[in-house]
């Protein structure tokens, strides 16, 4: 899809359709009132007589008789003083899906009258290309018959500022906009795929290739000897039950110059299939687990973008990738195994298998002297019974790095709530058997994180359990967090 920003009279514009916002407040903005003029009086016609009263996310496509627009699609943005990210996403998705019924080849949205003390300039353009892109994702790949996306009538979108000096901000907000939607889709196929095609090997094939196509990015690829060579025995315990090869997956983004400063570092969880192991979990909750890899496919989004968004500082991105499944050599419940750290794990329960893969991927990303380590895994079902799809559970050792991230989650919608790191429930996993077990219980999420925590005392580091917000009840990859991501790292690029 091509994005633009624009500033021209309102009396100038030809285009198939205009989307202009409209208060609940009765009172036409001053672009309302423009419009109004070129149309001969036709929307204070409308608006006045009650027809359309502006509600929240109320549309009305309304075919002037007169002037170069053939459309406009009034949209209610509710109160003036209320209007925030939140109602703004709501009244974009609600006027893109009246105009996807009409046969508009291009579209313009007025957006003037949207900017306040709540939305910035290159929010609102950010956003209008975030809440578009996501009503046009479909996955279609196994589809035998032609996709609805190839019926899609609309080729252009024009962000409309009567403000000329707009216009560099705005087509900044549309830019970054398309790179994090790029993002977004990029996480939501690789979800999407079913388990059977996407596996530990395919999502190194992936990051293989992100090494071919720049001069910026080093994939190295570890394979079950190298990780055994490191004394990865976590990692290791997960991949015994499947036939598939587990892979750790390390790319390194290094742009010019960068070589002295300190990378962030990514981890993610990559099981492709969580069977739970001999700890075997029950259908439904089986049928979700292809997600199991989201935290995985949101850091090869995220590396992919890097170029994209001219990142000038390094970054790494390393993938834990395996099945967990079942088969004569799956690990019992009780086994003991050694970390690639030394501390030896008790497997209380073979379903706990996203931590035992981050805790050796945790450890090796020591090599890298990291500036902050941010790990995102679908790690617990606690998570969603505190949070639902609603916010990602944050657990964090560095008060700084989470303030940024909390800052990030709040500047995009993209929620996370902090979630504590006290040290009595690092005592709770304390065993007789062996020095930690991986898992004890009630409170699942912080237990989780607690783990993990043992291994990541070396750097300042952010856990972000996704397993409520990476993906829908009606099994969709929602994209998430890759919005809040990207705007963390952003504001580093800005900030810095
Ligand atoms: N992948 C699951 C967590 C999960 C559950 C993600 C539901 C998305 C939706 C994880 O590996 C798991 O099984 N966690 C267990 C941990 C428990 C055994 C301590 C859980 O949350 O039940
Ligand atoms: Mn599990
Ligand atoms: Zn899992």
């Amino acid at each position: 899809m091509e994005y633009r920003a624009k500033s021209s009279q309102i009396e100038k514009l030809r285009t198939s359709c205009v989307v202009c916002p409209v208060f609940s407040s009765k009172k036409m903005s001053p672009t309302a009132l423009a419009l109004d003029n070129v149309t001969g009086g036709y929307v204070s016609a409308i608006i006045k007589k009650e027809s359309f009263l502006s509600k929240s996310a109320e549309t009305k496509l309304l075919f002037p008789p007169e002037g170069g627009i053939e459309r406009i699609i009034l949209v209610g943005m509710g109160k003036e003083k209320d209007l925030d990210l939140a109602q703004f996403n709501k009244s974009i998705s609600a006027a893109w899906r009246e105009l996807s019924k009409t046969g508009a080849k291009d579209v313009t949205f007025l957006l003037s009258d949207c900017i306040n003390k709540h939305l910035s300039l290159d929010t609102i353009a950010r956003n209008l290309v975030l809440a578009i892109e996501d009503l046009r994702y479909s996955y279609d790949v196994y589809k035998s018959k032609e996709p609805a996306s190839a019926s899609e009538k609309v080729k252009q979108i024009t962000a409309h500022y009567s403000d000329r000096k707009n216009i560099t901000t705005a087509e900044e907000g549309l830019k970054i906009g398309q790179i994090i939607a790029n993002a977004q889709k990029c996480t939501k196929d690789l979800g999407n795929c079913p388990p059977n095609d996407c596996t530990p090997s395919t999502l190194a094939d992936l990051a293989k290739s992100l090494d071919k196509n720049s001069n910026l990015i080093k994939t190295t690829v570890l394979e079950e000897k190298d990780m055994k060579a490191l004394g990865m025995g976590a990692l290791l315990s997960v991949t015994r039950g499947s036939t598939e090869k587990a892979k750790l997956i390390c790319i390194e983004y290094i742009p010019p110059k960068s070589k002295n400063r300190k990378p962030i570092v990514f981890v993610g969880k990559g099981i492709t299939f969580d069977t739970g192991g001999l700890d075997m979990k029950p259908r439904p909750t089986s049928l979700g687990m292809k997600f199991d890899m989201l935290g995985a496919a949101t850091v090869y989004s995220l590396m992919k973008s890097l170029v994209d968004l001219e990142c000038p500082f390094p970054v790494v991105g390393v993938m834990a990738c395996s099945e967990n499944c079942v088969g004569p050599d799956a690990t019992k419940p009780g086994s003991i195994v050694k970390t690639m750290k030394g501390i030896t794990v008790e497997i209380t329960n073979t379903d706990a298998e996203g931590r035992l893969v981050l805790c050796d991927a945790l450890t090796y990303v020591e090599r890298y002297q990291p500036d902050c380590v941010i790990d995102m895994a679908t790690l617990t079902g606690g998570v969603i019974v505190a949070l639902g799809d609603v916010a990602s559970g944050l657990m964090s050792n560095h008060a700084g790095l989470q303030k940024e991230i909390e800052l990030a989650s709040q500047k995009t919608n993209d929620f996370v709530w902090t979630l504590p790191t006290w040290p009595i429930f690092k005592e709770k996993l304390v065993t007789k058997a062996a020095d930690i077990r991986n898992e004890n219980g009630l409170p699942s999420s912080v237990l989780a994180g607690a783990f993990l925590s043992h291994f990541t005392e070396e750097y300042p580091w952010a856990h972000l359990d996704i397993a409520g917000t990476a993906f829908t009840n009606d099994r969709q990859a929602t994209g998430r967090p890759i919005h809040l991501l990207i705007e963390f790292l952003h504001k580093r690029m800005t900030s810095k």
